[in-house]
């Protein structure tokens, strides 16, 4: 067949390829458990008025070199969709060009309509809703109440999902001793992924993927139980007693409670890190089709329960290049040790020998607007902590390579990870939780991005294709001939 003969390059500079068969998004955020409306029947070509009148062919043309023959596929939202690349064949019987896009460089793998990304102007929208204002004006469990239903909640509708996270932040008795298990040094990530995979064994409903009913009950228990896995696993590392859930208190109030309570009858929290706290998860609800939240859609479009397919995703995030990068950094700058040694420190960093944690991403091509806001924080924690002695160093660390050719020409910027672990330093955390820190706010995000999968006709079971370069057929050879 033609899959090895068909390897021909294709570059289409400003396009997309759509891995799913897509249409026309309808305008609007459709409110969760509304069936995403999308046409898949696409005219083969569109014709649009440009401001000066003139009309165009929304297509574009490839000619096939090998063949001679020419193929006009349509554009939509400056997308071709890859399964029309599959006509394209030298012989009828051959299995038609597929495009090869190694780490989604160039992919789109949905439409969505929950986070929006300009990563070269560097804006970041929730639902149209901008990082910035949200960051201001309202609260984490309210952004994740946007993030999941598609509109703000009225002041009702507020109440009855703050009540009902509220009333879902007690874990079963058993998960303790399940806690109990891990080793005292056991790093929390790990004791969080597994204890999320474990509640799939505890809520047999969730199986009930379908059933709008059942995915609300298991978005209230995530939600409402990863700051409790959270801290109970910070102080199984301590060993320190667990402190059960004060419902009295706000989301992140009471995961501080949580975490530091001792022997005051009632926590009170500090103002100033409950909101740092709450801010921080505002910013780090949703960022579109990042890694983990890619996991979260390829685990869950086998129609796992969405504590198995979450719990996938927390372990992508728990990698140093995504979510584990903020404790990278506190270590890069550990190392680094002193302001003096920056230049030298940049000097590997541009000879390739290692990188600048919290630099450089795959979509902002601009400073991170999350990355500008955590940055104001870090000043009203530090205002209240004292200063962390490395800002100095991670201060000119992002000096030097704003201004340096290598960072200008690759477009590296500091990223959400750059600044978040001197403020969680700065608030007592050790680096190990750092990452989960970032994970129990995303579970927002990945809830909505699986409903959004389910709900999407047009999504299947994660699938890609490859490009099989490996041996041809061989005979198995006995044990004593081979060399
Ligand atoms: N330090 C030094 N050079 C870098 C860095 C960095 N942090 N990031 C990218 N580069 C260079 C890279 O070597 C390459 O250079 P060249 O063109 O000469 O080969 C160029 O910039 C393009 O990089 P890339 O690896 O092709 O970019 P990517 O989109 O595949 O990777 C990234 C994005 C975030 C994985 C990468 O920038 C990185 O490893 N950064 C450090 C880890 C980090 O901070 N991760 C947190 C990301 S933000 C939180 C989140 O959402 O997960």
């Amino acid at each position: 067949m033609g899959r090895r003969t068909g390897l021909c390059a294709l570059h289409f500079p400003g396009f997309l390829l759509w891995c799913k068969v897509i249409g026309d998004a309808a305008e609007g955020s459709p409110l969760s458990g509304e069936v995403l409306c999308m046409d898949s029947a696409l005219p083969t070509t569109q014709t649009k008025t440009s401001e000066t009148g003139a009309s165009r062919r929304e297509t574009v043309t490839i000619t096939d070199n090998r063949t001679g023959k020419t193929y006009e596929l349509p554009i939509t939202h400056d997308t071709i969709k890859a399964m029309d690349l599959r006509q394209i064949k030298v012989n009828p019987d051959d299995f038609g060009m597929i495009s090869y896009d190694p780490a989604y460089n160039n992919t789109a793998s949905c439409i969505s309509r929950i986070t929006y990304i300009d990563g070269d102007k560097g804006i970041l929208r929730y639902r149209g809703y901008s990082i910035e204002e949200l960051a201001e004006k309202s609260t984490y469990l309210e952004t994740a109440y946007l993030i999941l239903r598609g509109e703000l909640p009225t002041e009702a509708q507020l109440k009855d999902w703050q009540y009902n996270v509220t009333h879902h932040t007690f874990i079963h008795e058993s998960i303790k001793k399940f806690l109990d298990g891990f080793h005292y040094d056991a790093h929390p990530m790990g004791m969080v992924i597994s204890t999320i995979a474990a509640l799939s064994t505890f809520y047999n409903d969730a199986k009930d993927i379908f059933n709008e009913g059942s995915r609300r009950k298991q978005t209230y228990r995530l939600i409402g139980k990863m700051p409790t896995i959270a801290a109970f696993a910070y102080r199984h590392t301590l060993g320190m007693p667990y402190v059960y859930p004060d419902n009295d208190l706000s989301y992140p109030g009471n995961f501080l409670n949580m975490l530091f309570r001792t022997t005051e009858t009632r926590y009170r929290p500090n103002p100033t890190l409950e909101r740092a706290l709450d801010i921080l998860f505002i910013l780090h609800a949703d960022h579109e089709q990042n890694c983990s939240t890619n996991t979260v859609r390829g685990v869950g479009s086998s129609h796992v329960d969405p504590y198995s397919a979450t719990a996938a995703a927390i372990a992508a995030l728990y990698g140093p290049l995504h979510g584990g990068a903020n404790e990278e950094v506190v270590r890069m700058l550990h190392e680094i040790g002193s302001v003096q040694k920056v230049p030298e420190f940049i000097k590997r960093v541009k000879a390739g020998e290692t990188k600048l944690m919290g630099f450089g991403h795959r979509v902002y091509k601009n400073y991170d607007p999350r990355a500008r806001i955590i940055k104001r924080v870090a000043y009203e924690v530090f205002d209240l902590m004292g200063k962390n002695p490395l800002l100095e160093i991670a201060l000119e660390c992002e000096r030097i390579a704003l201004e340096d050719e290598y960072f200008i020409k690759r477009k590296l910027y500091p990223n959400v990870d750059f600044y978040t672990g001197l403020i969680y330093q700065s608030m007592g955390f050790p680096t190990t939780m750092f990452p989960v820190l970032f994970a129990i706010p995303r579970m927002s995000g990945w809830i909505a991005q699986w409903e959004e999968l389910l709900l999407d006709a047009e999504q299947k079971i994660a699938r890609p294709r490859q490009i099989y370069l490996g041996y041809d057929t061989r005979s198995y050879a006995p044990i004593d001939q081979r060399s």
